[in-house]
């Protein structure tokens, strides 16, 4: 089972769009085993988009995501890592399609909602970067009887 972590950006916040955005991956199918508001501090939003550092929106990025609260959230589900970033839709507002988070809900490419890792060694970091073990829930979830 692969995890990946999945965090709504502080305009998703601010804009009330948590329900919704978690509502389309419980959809989905995948399990959510953990979540929780925090507010970045620099350091930890800095490890987060360590890969981005020296390029011309790095400043902004990390203004950004420390400007309020996210809510982080830890997701498991088979191929989930690949499946999530369909559901979450482009980076760049004007490619993200009709029917993805992004293309439904954003219009500013900066200002695009949600994050999601891009593989099981970013979602293993990114992971261990906002929650400890122990705040991530172990349980069934019986979806194949249902889905
Ligand atoms: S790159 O250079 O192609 O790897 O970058 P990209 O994947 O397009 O974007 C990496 C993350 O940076 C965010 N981003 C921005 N944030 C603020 N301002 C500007 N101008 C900007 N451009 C890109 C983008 O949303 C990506 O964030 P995550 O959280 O990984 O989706």
């Amino acid at each position: 089972m692969e995890r990946t972590f999945l965090m709504i950006k502080p305009d998703g916040v601010q804009r009330g769009l948590i329900g919704r955005i978690v509502s389309r991956l419980e959809d989905k199918g995948f399990k959510l085993v953990g979540g929780k508001f925090v507010t970045a501090t620099e350091e930890q939003a800095k490890r987060h988009y360590a890969e981005h550092e020296g390029k011309a929106f790095y400043d902004g990025l990390i203004s950004f995501i420390t400007s309020g609260p996210v809510f982080a959230m830890v997701w498991e589900g088979d191929d989930i890592i690949t499946i999530s970033r369909m559901v979450i839709g482009k980076t760049k507002v004007t490619e993200a399609q009709p029917g993805t988070i992004r293309g439904d809900f954003a219009n500013h490419t900066p200002l695009n909602l949600i994050h999601g890792s891009d593989s099981v060694e970013s979602a293993e970091r990114e992971i261990a970067n906002f929650f400890d073990e122990n705040e991530l829930s172990v349980y069934d979830k019986n979806i194949s009887a249902w889905i």
